[in-house]
């Protein structure tokens, strides 16, 4: 027997209505949901947060493609509404070329051509000289080795932040100066960006990238990897304070010192435990130079790379369950370890500030 043929045409019977209403509700909820896209253009980590000459460069090109791409918009939609609701009549071949030749061909070629030249020609003064100690940025699995006060190109594999006073994952900055970033990494390709400051620069094993920053408002942003560089790629954040420049000095003449709290009962766990093997806390004798710098961790923003707010709860959490935290990780999680020793240890890192 025959199964029964419709009209693929026609519509299934009882639907039409509902499907015209759900299209209906559907379009209403539009511009709800294009003001929700619109809410991450603002905020610590918007490249339309203009706190930097180089993004507020990039803000700006960004609004007058977006009114250029607006204006196109318009004629091409009032273009096929002449040509098939006004005048649908059969238009000349002759027309046809000639709208593609200069619709298609000239305006492309002309809008690019100023677009690169301007582009190529902002770029120096972006890519020029810093001013002041230079600061070495090494991407590390999977977070931020950083230096302040680097005199001279630092080493470019393991060594990157030569000289200069380590840290980890946080980058203060002197607002109105403009400071030159030494980006190396020592094995998988990364990529630092700070959105609402300036555009983003690889680091990669085996070279030394520069990037000029150059802050002109205070606060906190948000800074990412925007390089897909392994299984936490997203969880390799880092904050940027920018405050004044005697302000900077302070904090980095602060990071220079010896660990605040060099002994007690957190101190001995770490030892005994074996953290000093991959951690340094200058001052102590843990001097390990596979993951961060621990000196000052306790004066930090957040830990694991921008993954929890500091707190000695989350360093507890982070110590037990690392894996859990962070998927993919280098450091091992410590869960065999008894909840007190890990306690003393969260509460001792907790007041290195
Ligand atoms: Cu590092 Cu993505």
């Amino acid at each position: 027997m025959q199964p029964e043929r419709r009209d693929p045409r026609s519509r299934p019977p009882g639907r039409g209505r509902a499907a015209r209403l759900s299209g209906r509700r559907a379009s209403a909820c539009l511009p709800g949901l294009s003001l929700l896209a619109l809410s991450a253009c603002a905020g610590p980590q918007s490249t339309l947060t203009d706190a930097g000459t180089e993004s507020a460069a990039v803000a700006w090109l960004f609004w007058i493609m977006l009114a250029g791409a607006v204006v196109i918009w318009l004629l091409v939609m009032g273009l096929s509404v002449y040509a098939t609701k006004i005048n649908p009549a059969a238009h000349s071949e002759k027309t046809g070329l000639r709208l593609i030749a200069w619709g298609g061909v000239v305006f492309p070629t002309v809008v690019l051509a100023v677009l690169i030249v301007w582009g190529l020609e902002k770029m120096p003064e972006f890519r020029g000289e810093g001013e002041g100690p230079k600061i070495a940025v090494s991407g590390e699995r999977f977070w931020w080795r950083v230096a302040y006060g680097v005199e001279g190109e630092p080493g470019v594999v393991k060594s990157l932040p030569a000289g200069g006073v380590e840290s980890a994952n946080e980058l203060w900055l002197p607002v109105g100066r403009r400071t030159e970033i030494l980006l190396g990494s020592p094995d998988v390709i990364h990529s630092f960006w700070v959105p609402s400051i300036a555009g983003k620069t690889d680091t990669i094993p085996g070279r030394v990238n520069r990037i000029v920053l150059e802050p002109t408002r205070e606060g906190v942003y948000n800074g990412v990897c925007a390089e897909f560089c392994g299984e936490a790629h997203a969880q390799m954040a880092f904050r940027v304070i920018v405050v004044p420049p005697a302000e900077y000095e302070a904090y980095v003449a602060r990071q220079a010192q010896g660990a605040a709290v060099p002994q007690g009962p957190g101190f001995d766990a770490f030892m005994k435990n074996g953290c000093n093997a991959c951690h340094s806390v200058r001052g102590t004798p843990a001097a390990g130079q596979i993951g961060p710098d621990l000196t000052h961790v306790g004066s930090r923003k957040t830990i694991g790379a921008g993954t929890l707010p500091l707190s000695a709860q989350n360093l507890s959490q982070f110590i037990a369950v690392t894996e859990h935290v962070k998927q993919g990780v280098e450091m091992p999680s410590y869960s065999m370890l008894p909840a007190s020793e890990i306690d003393a240890m969260a509460q001792w890192l907790e007041g290195l500030k």
